[in-house]
This record gives structure tokens, C-alpha cells and sequence, in this order.
């Protein structure tokens, strides 16, 4: 029990039903003189806005946020001293329904039942202020009990997923100023809330980060008027609005177009519309403050003077940016930045746009040590990792969301229940705090104990449900788990991970007996991976681009396989045309193996790629954010069929995290960054990168550019630190070791490096037959010097035929013929 807040909570007395005003509550006090210091802690079920003498107190958006709110209900500690006056002062409060009392999740579409996904942890709104005044000599306290009066106000609509209605003609003019007469309000009823859950808020509260002006605004076909902000962000629309009193302006959102008219079927059922009736009168401003919503577009009906996007989310400290000379390359990561920011809205969630916006588990731990590179998320994820721990502790099993709005018992998954290991791991790398272990400790082993007591005779996990390479590509639309790679496979996979984690976690908490445990396990299973799913010579099962990653990746292969696997691999993504063949499971997984195996430039190209689906499609597309699918827009502009199509998931832009470990090189030899390694490679495509990170420790840099013949390498390291630094293609491999400062080295890239002219004679032509540019011109020189030759089948049967190996076939090869080849391979690229 915390001694900090003894306040108990309020609710609205006067009747209510779902979906119904949101309640406002006031009360005066009065003060003799002015105290030292005022401290207002605010918090509730639902979303608060509190007021101290008609000013709104801080500058928190949808505060608290969400958290396991029966367990952990952050209070926000305000400075309000300057707002106390000596005399009469009025303290108020709007409670919107928020997370506590509104609809989440989409249960209901499978348990028919009026409120299926409402009232998740009360029925209604329920505020908790306590107002601490400090005069030296002593304490008074001001705290929410029956002394507050309330009553319905302007907000008479306030859903996170459909949207608030405000009409300004029903605001109570000066309620939370001294004086009002609310004689016609109620009395607040006390309502019961266990104060033990009630702790300080840790984590960065969401705020309004930033506002987007229009950057069109246009007529459709149908002749409504649609503002096109160029992001797609989560937040709302602010507008100023001139019109007659009981006039109403109607606000829908949506991420895309089709036809120039507003899809909303990205939303799913959350209806995202807001209403604003006028008050009359005179310009009027109105920002919506109890939802928000994922957009780029707004379709707005009725008047309008100004209008702004207000981008609203955990307002945390950048820490990660990257960029490179492929602006298509800088987009993509700009991209997952995006989605990042428009995910952190207190909860890391899968996305911010449709009835979902919850936090799947798998998704972060998919993304967790992204998100970590690019903002400090010690606080949000923090947060949610202790909402993890105790929801698991309750339920007995990490739930497929956390906070858990599905209410549906979980078995253990791979990827998804095992963020439990890998988040606290992911964050303890970047930070090198082992407090982060401590804490999930308990987490951390229970999970894994759990899957322990449920491994077959052969040491498998190989019952139960997994989502398994969660949307492969190639499944089914309506079948988003029907993935190509075995989903035991993928299982036993991250089970070789994470117990190899929680053994090195037990190990650096000095938990011998477990660790020993620990260790044997992790053993146990990857043998047991490596003779259910594997060749001596190094084949995987399944023979996907998802198994062989998993398997290098993850370290679960000896080096003759892995070097094996490594070229099956590479063989796999070339065939594929340098196009995505791995869902959630394996994307993040694709280039660190292909790059632990020797083969950069196959990761390049696979990083260059443009077509369908590619990790550059979505830019080619126009996207600003990442998608749930990567092609969820199809190349005819309209939109995938599949009913589950977000336009906002970072879980797959986990990807982007090869740049900053390999293009930009920066990795962590020891938790913290207080040793790391510096070792770019450039390749294909790029001739400069550049990447700048904030450590616990301080600033490091890292860039390198290649220009007629020379490459220039630039690191800086902040004090404290030391750097492993690998020169790429230095002639004589140097390697060696930095202290703080800056350093720069220039020197003679290797013979003929040309990074802009990616194709030789001894590429292979299956290489070829994926950049159609190229490939074009490639074809022209055939038709008209060796117009017999059927070379594309010639390709497909022998995938390594090179021209090379064509023109070595033939009796008499022309000087011309050669030469135009070379020509044909410079034709610039269009994959
Ligand atoms: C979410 C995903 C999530 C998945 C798992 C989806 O509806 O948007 O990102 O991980 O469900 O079932």
C-alpha cells in the first residue's frame, strides 16, 4: 500500500449508460494564505483532465495512458502552486471512458454479448485528485470524496476507437472557476478502487508532440472536402471554425484513399469520427482531447477557418537516427521512426488506427531492440514490462496482450508469450542496467518453466497453440498463421533463444543453481532442434527463408552447417528475387543471417529490391509509416483484400534495425555500449551512411562515405567507452581499437569497387532476372547479337549460369558482344 495516496476515488452519482456524457466534478476549498508549495496528484479510471481555477492542470494527453490498471495506476504529480490563490479556489475534473470503461479489443465478434469489449475494468469513469498543500509548519490535503459535486458537460461522446462528439453549447461556462453555481450538479459518490494499485507515474506521460499543416486540402469526387496531412500519425484534428450556434462540423479519418475518397476500411469497427457543434458566435477552436486516431487524411463536413494534425504519443527522448545516400533506404527508416512514435501511445501497441490498439506482445518483441536504438523506452516499455509481470502472476500465463483486454486464457507462444525473456534482454543490451533483469526475473523464469514442463519426450516443444511466422507472405489472406515454415520449428527456434537468455540472465544475477538449470536447458533444446530440424550438412526442414534464418541467427547450427545454411539461404532469397518470403517470425532475422554468412551483397539487394512485396515496395508506394503487410497497398493503388490490413504496424520494421548494426555498424560488445564494435559494410547501392546514437554513456557517431576511389570512415565514442572498430575494405583488413574522441581514416577502396554499378559479367543471370531495368537491357544485347539463344530458360534451370559462363560456351565471342553486355549491367537499376 502506498502511504502517499490517501485520497479514495469518485464517480459520477447521475444515471448512466454506456456510451453515455462524460462526467465533469468540481469542488471549492478555500485557502488562507498561500502555501509554499502545491502538489496536485491526479489519476483515473478513464481518461482525467483536471482544472485548477479555470486553468487546465499539465500538459499530459489521455493521462493516465493505459496500463494493468487493477495492478498498476500511475498519479501524475503536478506543480500547481503558482495556480493557488489565498481565498476561495475551485479544483475540477473531466473523466472520459478511455481504456477503463470503453470499447477495446474485438471479443465480441466472437462472444455475442452487448458490452462484450466494454467496461474492461469499471463501468464507469472514476476520478482520484489529491491536492497537497505545503505550508512549512504543516500539510492540508484536498482529496476527491462526497465534498465533489458533478454533472454532464459538453463531452457527450468520448470513445478511443469511434471518436468524441463536443458540443460546445453544453459547456457548464467557468465550471471549474470559484463561484459557479452548481447547485443543479450532484454529489460525487465515493467508489471503491484498492489503493495499493495506485503508484507514481514512471514512465513519460503521452503528450502533444508535434502539429502537421495540411499539405493539401482538396475536393473529392463526391464533392466532400479532404485534408491531406502527408503523415500517417496518431493524434487528432485541431480546427477553428465559424458558423451559426448548433451548426455541426464532422470529422472522419482515414490512412488512405481510394479513388480520392476516404477508405476507412483499414479502421475495421472502430468508427473514428468526431463532431464538434458550434457554440456560435465567433471563431471557435476545438481539438478533441478523450481519443485519438490513426490518420494521414481527414474528411471534414462542414466549416472550417484553420485546420492542423496534433500528433499525440508518449513523449520520449529520441536516441537512434540513421540516414544513407539511397533516400528510398532513409525513407523506409524514416518510416519505422513513424510507426514507432505512432505505436508508443502509453502501451506499445500493433497499431494505432483500428478496434485493436492493444499490446500484442509479439509485435514489440519483434521490434524491441529497434525501438530501443531510436528512443530511450526504458520508461514505457519499463512500464509495460512490470504490467507483463503482473498480469502473468494473476493469470498464471503471459496473455496474448498485455494489458490483457482479450480475457481469453493463453497458452505459452512463441515470440509473442516470450517477450516475457526477450524485451527485459533486448533492453538490458541497450542499457546495460541488470536492474531490468532483477525486476523480470520472476517474469522471465516463469514463462520459461512453464514451456519447460511442456517439452515432449525428445526435449520439443510440439503441442499447443503458436502463431508461428505470423503472416508469411504467402498465406492466405484470411489465414494470416498459415505460414510456409513449420510453426514447431519456429517455436523451438526462440525456445533455444530465450533460454539461452535467461541462463546468461541468471548467470549475471547470481543465480547459480539456476543458471546451471537454465544452461542445461538451453542445450537440451537446441540439440533437440538440431535433430528434429536438421541435416549434418546443414538443410534445414521446411527449406524456408524463416527456418534458415532462425536457425543462424539464434547460433543454433555448427559452423560447417551454418556456412551451409548460410548459401541455402542466400540461394533462397535470390530465387525469390530478393522479394519477402518471412513473416513477424523471421523478417527481423533475414539480413543479420545473410550477412553472418558471407553474404552482404545478397542482404543488399534483398534491401534494394522494389517489387512485390520488398522492404522498399511501401516507399515506392507513398507510404509514410510501415505496414501490417508489406504489400497492403497492391500496385494498382488499391488496397489488400485481406480484412486484417493496417497501414501502421512497426512489428515488421524491426528490419531497419541491419542498419543501424550493419550499414551503419554500431553494436554492443557490452551491455550499455561501454565497449562496442564499429564495423560498417558498406555495399551495393550506397556509397555514404551515416548514424548517430545516445548511450547511457553518451553520444557515439558513425559514418562513412566512398568517392572516386577513396573511402572515408568517421567515428566518435563519448568518455568512458572504448570501440572494436573493423575498417571495411581496407587493404590490409585493419582492425583496431578506439578511445573517446573523434577519428577519421581515408583510404583506397579495393580496385573496380563501384557500388552505383552493382552487376559483373559473373553475377548470376537469376540475379539479373530480378532487376528489370537491367534485365531489359540485357535482353536487347541477346536479341541482337545471340538471338538463337533462349537465355531466361537457360537461367531458370541452372541458377548460377553468369553471362560469363554464356559467353565462355561460345566458339567466338565478338570484342562488341562483351562490351555490350558491360553496357547493359550499367543501365541504372530499377529493383
Ligand atoms: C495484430 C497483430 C498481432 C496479431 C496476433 C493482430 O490482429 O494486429 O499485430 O500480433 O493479431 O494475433
Amino acid at each position: 500500500m502506498n502511504e502517499k495516496y490517501r485520497a479514495g476515488f469518485v464517480a459520477a452519482s447521475f444515471p448512466r449508460r454506456p456510451e453515455g456524457p462524460a462526467p465533469y466534478f468540481r469542488r471549492e476549498f478555500t485557502v488562507g494564505r498561500r502555501p509554499e508549495r502545491a502538489t496536485l496528484h491526479v489519476t483515473a479510471l478513464g481518461i482525467v483532465e483536471p482544472y485548477l481555477n479555470g486553468t487546465r492542470v499539465g500538459d499530459e494527453a489521455l493521462s493516465p495512458g493505459w496500463t494493468s490498471y487493477r495492478h498498476r495506476l500511475p498519479v501524475s504529480a503536478h506543480d500547481v502552486t503558482d495556480l493557488v490563490e489565498p481565498g476561495t479556489n475551485a479544483l475540477g475534473a473531466i473523466v472520459g471512458e478511455g481504456w477503463a470503461v470503453g470499447r477495446i479489443g474485438f471479443e465480441s465478434l466472437t462472444k455475442p454479448g452487448e458490452n462484450a469489449d466494454r467496461f474492461h475494468y469499471t463501468d464507469r469513469p472514476a476520478l482520484f485528485l489529491q491536492l497537497e498543500l505545503d505550508y512549512g509548519d504543516h500539510t492540508e490535503t484536498i482529496r476527491t470524496d462526497e465534498a465533489f459535486t458533478c454533472a454532464s458537460g459538453a463531452v457527450v461522446g468520448h470513445s478511443l476507437y469511434d471518436g468524441e462528439t463536443y458540443d460546445a453549447r453544453l459547456e457548464p461556462e467557468g465550471w471549474s472557476t470559484a463561484g459557479f453555481d452548481d447547485s443543479g450538479w450532484s454529489p460525487a459518490e465515493p467508489f471503491d478502487w484498492d489503493p495499493a494499485a495506485l503508484i507514481p507515474r514512471a514512465a513519460e506521460p503521452i503528450r502533444r508532440v508535434e502539429e502537421l499543416s495540411p499539405v493539401a486540402v482538396t475536393t473529392s469526387p463526391s464533392g466532400r472536402t479532404i485534408v491531406d496531412f502527408g503523415q500517417n500519425i496518431s493524434g487528432r484534428v485541431r480546427l477553428t471554425t465559424t458558423g451559426r450556434a448548433g451548426q455541426t462540423v464532422t470529422i472522419r479519418h482515414a490512412e488512405i484513399l481510394t479513388d480520392g475518397e476516404l477508405n476507412v476500411r483499414s479502421l475495421r469497427r472502430a468508427e473514428a469520427v468526431d463532431r464538434y457543434t458550434l457554440r456560435g458566435g465567433g471563431p471557435e477552436t476545438w481539438e478533441p482531447r478523450f481519443t485519438f486516431h490513426g490518420f494521414r487524411y481527414a474528411e471534414i463536413d462542414g466549416p472550417f477557418d484553420e485546420v492542423a494534425a496534433v500528433v499525440v504519443h508518449s513523449d520520449m527522448r529520441r536516441t537512434g537516427w540513421f540516414d544513407c545516400s539511397d533516400q528510398r533506404v532513409g525513407k523506409l527508416h524514416a518510416n519505422t521512426v513513424w510507426s514507432m512514435r505512432d505505436n508508443f501511445v502509453g502501451v506499445p501497441t500493433d497499431c494505432p488506427q483500428r478496434d485493436e490498439r492493444m499490446g500484442w506482445t509479439g509485435d514489440i518483441n519483434a521490434f524491441g531492440p529497434t525501438a530501443a536504438f531510436l528512443y530511450d523506452v526504458r520508461g514505457v516499455l519499463g512500464s509495460w514490462l512490470d504490467d507483463l509481470a503482473a498480469e502473468q502472476r494473476e493469470l498464471g500465463y503471459v496473455p496474448f496482450v498485455v494489458p490483457d483486454a482479450l480475457h481469453s486464457p493463453c497458452e505459452p507462444t512463441a515470440l509473442w508469450a516470450d517477450a516475457a525473456v526477450s524485451l527485459p534482454w533486448a533492453l538490458y543490451q541497450e542499457y546495460g542496467d541488470a536492474g531490468i533483469l532483477r525486476r523480470a526475473y520472476p517474469s522471465m523464469t516463469g514463462f520459461v518453466r512453464d514451456v519447460e514442463a511442456r517439452l515432449d519426450a525428445d526435449g520439443l516443444w510440439s503441442s499447443g497453440f503458436q502463431f508461428g511466422d505470423w503472416l508469411d507472405p504467402d498465406a492466405p489472406a484470411d489465414n494470416a498463421a498459415a505460414a510456409k515454415t513449420d510453426r514447431y520449428l519456429v517455436a523451438n527456434a526462440y525456445l533455444a533463444r530465450t533460454t539461452r537468455e535467461l541462463a546468461e540472465t541468471a548467470k549475471i544475477l547470481g543465480e547459480a543453481a539456476d543458471a546451471d538449470h537454465f544452461s542445461a536447458l538451453a542445450d537440451r533444446v537446441r540439440a533437440a532442434f538440431r535433430r528434429e530440424y536438421t541435416t549434418p550438412g546443414g538443410r534445414l526442414a521446411g527449406e524456408t527463408a524463416t527456418a534458415y534464418s532462425l536457425a543462424i541467427a539464434f547460433g543454433l547450427l555448427d559452423p560447417v552447417q551454418e556456412r551451409k545454411a548460410g548459401d541455402r539461404l542466400a540461394a533462397l532469397v535470390t530465387d525469390a528475387g530478393y522479394r519477402i518470403s518471412t513473416g513477424f517470425a523471421g523478417t527481423p532475422h533475414v539480413l543479420p543471417a545473410l550477412t553472418r554468412t558471407g553474404h552482404l551483397e545478397e542482404a543488399y539487394r534483398m534491401l534494394l529490391q522494389t517489387g512485390r512485396p520488398s522492404f522498399l515496395y511501401p516507399v515506392t508506394m507513398g507510404a509514410t509509416t510501415i505496414w501490417e503487410r508489406w504489400d497492403a497497398l497492391l500496385p494498382d493503388g488499391t488496397m489488400h483484400p485481406a480484412e486484417m490490413t493496417s497501414f501502421n504496424h512497426y512489428a515488421l520494421g524491426a528490419s531497419v534495425h541491419w542498419l543501424h548494426t550493419t550499414v551503419g555498424g554500431l553494436t554492443p560488445i557490452e551491455p550499455g555500449y561501454g565497449r562496442m564494435r564499429i564495423a560498417p559494410r558498406p555495399g551495393i547501392g550506397l556509397t555514404h551512411a551515416s548514424l548517430r546514437h545516445l548511450t547511457v554513456h553518451g553520444e557515439v557517431t558513425v559514418s562513412w562515405k566512398t568517392a572516386d576511389g577513396r573511402i572515408t570512415v568517421e567515428a566518435a565514442i563519448p568518455p568512458g567507452t572504448e570501440a572494436e572498430v573493423v575498417l571495411p575494405l581496407h587493404p590490409e583488413a585493419l582492425e583496431t581499437v578506439i578511445s573517446p574522441g573523434a577519428h577519421i581514416w581515408t583510404y583506397d577502396l579495393p580496385e573496380g569497387y563501384d557500388p552505383l554499378h552493382r552487376y559483373t559479367l559473373t553475377t548470376p543471370i537469376r540475379t539479373l532476372l530480378s532487376d528489370t531495368g537491367v534485365w531489359e537491357a540485357v535482353k536487347r544485347v541477346f536479341a541482337e547479337h545471340l538471338p538463337h539463344l533462349p537465355v531466361e530458360h537457360a537461367a531458370k534451370a541452372s541458377p548460377d549460369t553468369t553471362l560469363r559462363t554464356v559467353l565462355d560456351r561460345l566458339p567466338d565471342v565478338p570484342d562488341a558482344l562483351e562490351s555490350a553486355f558491360v553496357n547493359a549491367l550499367k543501365e541504372t537499376p530499377s529493383c
